[in-house]
């Protein structure tokens, strides 16, 4: 038997994998797996910084009517209500673990936390270190976790899909089959609780922000296990990334806006109070939408960024990795503007799960932004998802070391067969698949869409589906072809939920139906078996 025994097994080494191993760690066995580095999700990327209530004009009302509002009806006022109460303590538990944030000296001389603002917002909220949060948070927790005597970690590991009772009621995943991408082997990964920490989906539209690796493996692996998932139709799309051939979409991070950089046409022009009283602070899917429609009618490549007003003290303390970034693409912030357009960013919907970050099958746990927890609704509000990681991180720890006695391990699982299959003979196909469905969800499935898009992507995806479907029953698995047929089986959710939207709200918006539903509800997707 080729197996590894752990209590938990941890999908995913972001925001929310590592700090939910690192807070069960002391009491229990742990493997952390990456598909590719520790440090390769999106966490590492994210630059504006993390949402708590910490100001003392601030409250938990504001920001629970915040996150409402940009949720554009759709968020559930008793989740939003949970993460801005345990904002603060997540902030505080982040510091206890030696993360540095940005500061200022406060009027009575001491340092405090410096806050900054973003759109959406009402209050300067956001915690940061200076326009590299997640780089801050993820090293120096990665450092904590390589030296964690219970944490076994397992870098270049690629989950293919979890172990379940499938098809018996009362279901439940008893670990993982993993591909060990360096051995070329796949293992069985035993235990007793499985966490998906597997991030988000952006990887299926052709422009991202994204890292590589965000191709909804956790969404697939846990509809494949029965799990329902919600709100899929709800992809945000970053509405400034630097428009450079070679940047591939690098984020001009929301806080640019949020200190007074105004979005702009090459002759200076504003245009954003034609769309929003809030102009460029509105929420991300309004202000996505106006760039998105500038470019078309104007036929545009690009709008652009003026941040020139900051000045350069601001510049180059607050934004010095962006300020860095677009200099080696050849635009100075502090003299010109700087050319941007939206990219798909973040996965609003995701695996259905509670408060203790549980789904519907018993044992497994799905986090951060491979979740759907009520939180976001139809659009994620500015820097929400780092702190929903964190507040969830740390309720599913609580919930698993309460419950966690309640479990064994189980000896029945049966080894990897690759008996049937052969080496791939055409890895072409896996390619050209990629491109493809990737290509034809940002054209038929972004930021506008119609029946009619949403009609030949649902064709093409098929089809796809089809094709990707028999290519991995008959060949032996790669990690291109694991993502692959996840990306598709992610698209296609994306696709079914669009269409069962008969309304424009948040970040769907449909030419064929501009109108909003009174009683707007979120779309729910159930596999068939797991009715
Ligand atoms: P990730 O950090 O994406 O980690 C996913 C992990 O899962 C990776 O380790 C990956 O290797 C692993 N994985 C995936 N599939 C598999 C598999 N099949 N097998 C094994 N391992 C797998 N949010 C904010 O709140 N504030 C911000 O300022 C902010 N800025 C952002 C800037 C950028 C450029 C981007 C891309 C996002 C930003 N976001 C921001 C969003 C936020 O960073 C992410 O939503 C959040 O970091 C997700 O964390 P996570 O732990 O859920 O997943
Ligand atoms: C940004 O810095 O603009 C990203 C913030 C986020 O995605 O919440």
């Amino acid at each position: 038997m080729n197996s590894l025994d752990f209590d938990v097994v941890v999908i995913g080494s972001g925001v929310a994998g590592l700090s939910l191993a690192l807070q069960i760690a002391d009491n229990l066995k742990v493997a952390v797996i990456s598909k590719g580095k520790l440090c390769d999700g999106s966490s590492l990327y994210a630059q504006g910084g993390i949402a708590a209530v910490i100001d003392e004009a601030d409250s938990i009302d504001s920001h629970v009517q915040d996150t409402k509002d940009a949720g554009a009806g759709l968020s559930d006022e008793t989740v939003a209500r949970f993460v801005a109460k345990n904002s603060s303590n997540c902030i505080d538990w982040l510091i206890s673990r030696d993360i540095k944030f940005s500061t200022r000296k406060s009027k009575s001389g001491k340092f405090e936390l410096h806050l900054t603002k973003e759109g959406g917002h009402s209050m300067r909220r956001i915690v940061h270190a200076a326009d590299a949060t997640g780089k801050a948070i993820i090293m120096e927790l990665l450092s904590q976790i390589v030296q964690h005597e219970n944490i076994t970690i397992f870098e270049d590991h690629i989950a293919i899909d979890l172990i379940n009772n499938k098809g018996r009621s009362n279901s439940y995943c008893h670990g993982a089959y993993i591909l060990d991408k360096l051995a070329n082997k796949v293992r069985v990964f035993r235990s007793k609780n499985v966490v998906l920490a597997t991030g988000g989906t952006s990887k299926v539209y052709l422009y991202t922000s994204n890292p590589d690796g965000a191709s909804g493996d956790g969404i697939a692996m846990a509809w494949r296990c029965g799990c329902s998932v919600a709100n899929l139709e709800f992809n945000q799309f970053h509405p400034t990334c630097l428009f450079h051939p070679q940047a591939k979409s690098f984020l001009i991070s929301e806080a640019v806006r949020g200190e007074g950089a105004k979005l702009v046409h090459a002759d200076g022009k504003r245009f954003m109070r034609n769309y929003d009283e809030r102009a460029e602070l509105a929420p991300r899917d309004i202000v996505a939408r106006a760039i998105d429609n500038e470019m078309k009618i104007n036929g545009l490549d690009c709008v652009y960024l003026d941040a020139t007003k900051l000045g350069e003290n601001k510049i180059l303390n607050h934004f010095p990795n962006i300020y860095e970034k677009c200099r080696k693409y050849g635009f100075d912030m502090l003299k010109e503007p700087i050319p941007v357009v939206p990219a798909a960013h973040y996965t609003c919907g995701g695996v259905v799960t509670d408060k203790n970050g549980m789904t519907g099958v018993h044992g497994l746990y799905a986090i951060g932004e491979v979740a759907y927890t009520g939180l976001h609704g139809a659009n994620r509000l500015a820097s929400n998802s780092l702190m929903e990681c964190l507040v969830f991180a740390s309720s599913a720890a609580k919930h698993i070391l309460r419950n966690i006695g309640d479990t064994c391990i189980c000896e029945d699982i049966s080894d990897w067969d690759e008996s049937n299959v052969i080496d791939s003979d055409e890895q072409v196909v896996v390619s050209h698949n990629w491109e493809e469905v990737r290509r034809f969800m940002w054209d038929y499935v972004g930021i506008v869409r119609t029946d009619k898009r949403l009609e030949r992507a649902k064709n093409r995806v098929e089809l796809l589906q089809r094709e990707i479907d028999e290519y991995y029953w008959n060949f032996k698995v790669s990690p291109d072809l694991i993502e692959l047929r996840n990306i598709a089986l992610v698209a296609d959710l994306i696709v079914k939920s669009a269409q069962s939207r008969k309304e424009s709200r948040g970040l769907h918006y449909s030419l064929d139906y501009t109108g909003q539903d009174k009683t707007p509800q979120p779309t729910i997707l159930t596999p068939d078996f797991a009715k």
